[in-house]
């Protein structure tokens, strides 16, 4: 005798509680597993009387069947419920208000840099990259800086002691690599690297070592470079003005005053018309009227040999100036020091 009901009974009861797959598993190997209730009773058929053993194993069967169904149906509705469940664990409320996140904003160097490239570029101006840390070829010898200039001086250029030819030197100081002190390198990496006409800028940071209200041993300058058959110092004037007029203001008055470089031939540094006392005289501009604001020139013939152009056949204009003094005279800064110390009260204001 098998008591089929009790042991059916006894699996309804156990089922009840179980609610998670680790628990239906225990539950199905009580019944259904090797040392399982139901496999228990099946080995166990044998020691029956014959004659009883088929009704009983077909009982025995059909309830292993009911469990088995049963157990299959419990998993399945245990698995949705953990999905559901899951789902709504996950769900997201979109309605609600987002984590605010200040916006960060371009420093104020970088806004008047990007509005310089942008007023170049729509002159037809390609934009060009130099390394800053340069070979004194580059940044002196090729822009015909002789070894006496005092742009040399190791007062304003960073010199990078290399192992290479630091013992070979005199000086201990003096070494072929510096950081760049301008950017009128990239003149010269453009010009080897194209053939007239062109015209370019090449924005960038240089370093002179150099501190005080007015000077930072890191700043930014934008060269520009426009070489071709017919260029000629009406187009340096015209391109210039256009671009003081569009920073500063249509009504900006822009001078143009004869000054020298090494690399450019004539040379002059252009002036704009007093921001701070427009013009009337004041501390800002010494009482002159006028602010300097870039260096400029047509391009030295020695510069173009250097570069294996002719210079009977080309010429060119170049000009740089300095960003962080542009931005300090677009907004009335008076010292140099606050674009880089990053007090946020400052920084808040652009
Ligand atoms: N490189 C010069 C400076 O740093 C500026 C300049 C560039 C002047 C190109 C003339 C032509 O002062």
């Amino acid at each position: 005798m098998i008591d089929i009901d009790r042991i059916k009974e006894d699996f309804l009861n156990q089922k009840e509680g179980v609610d998670s797959l680790p628990a239906l598993n225990n539950l199905k190997a009580r019944f259904l597993g090797r040392k399982g209730i139901i496999t228990e009773q099946l080995k166990n058929l044998g020691s029956l009387p014959k004659e009883e053993r088929p009704l009983w194993g077909k009982r025995l069967n059909e309830l292993k069947r009911f469990i088995e169904q049963e157990i299959e149906a419990l998993r399945a509705s245990i698995i949705k419920t953990e999905a559901e469940e899951a789902l709504r664990r996950e769900r997201i409320d979109i309605t609600l208000p987002g984590a605010f996140v200040p916006p960060g904003r371009p420093h104020p160097v970088t806004q008047v840099l990007d509005e310089i490239v942008e007023i170049f570029r729509s002159m037809g101006f390609a934009v060009e990259e130099g390394p800053e840390v340069e070979l004194d070829y580059y940044n002196f010898e090729a822009l015909n800086i002789p070894k006496d200039h005092p742009a040399r001086d190791m007062q304003d250029t960073f010199y990078i002691k290399t192992d290479r030819n630091a013992p070979q030197r005199s000086h201990p100081m003096e070494s072929d690599v510096v950081l760049r002190t301008h950017t009128s390198p990239v003149q010269i990496r453009g010009m080897m690297k194209r053939k007239p006409p062109f015209r370019f800028i090449a924005p960038g940071k240089v370093y002179r070592c150099d501190a005080d209200i007015s000077h930072t041993p890191m700043f930014h300058q934008v060269e520009g470079l426009m070489v071709g058959e017919d260029v000629t110092f009406a187009h340096l004037k015209g391109v210039l003005e256009y671009f003081i007029k569009r920073l500063f203001g249509e009504e900006t008055p822009v001078r143009f005053r004869p000054s020298y470089f090494p690399f450019t031939e004539p040379s002059a540094e252009v002036d704009i018309g007093c921001i701070i006392c427009r013009g009337s005289g004041c501390r800002v501009c010494k009482e002159t009227g006028y602010l300097e604001v870039l260096g400029s020139g047509m391009v030295h013939p020695r510069v173009f040999e250097e570069v294996g152009y002719d210079p009977q056949k080309v010429r060119g204009f170049a000009f740089g100036m300095g960003v962080e003094r542009l931005t300090m005279l677009r907004y009335g800064i008076d010292d140099i020091r606050l674009f880089f110390e990053n007090d946020l009260r400052f920084l808040r204001q652009f």
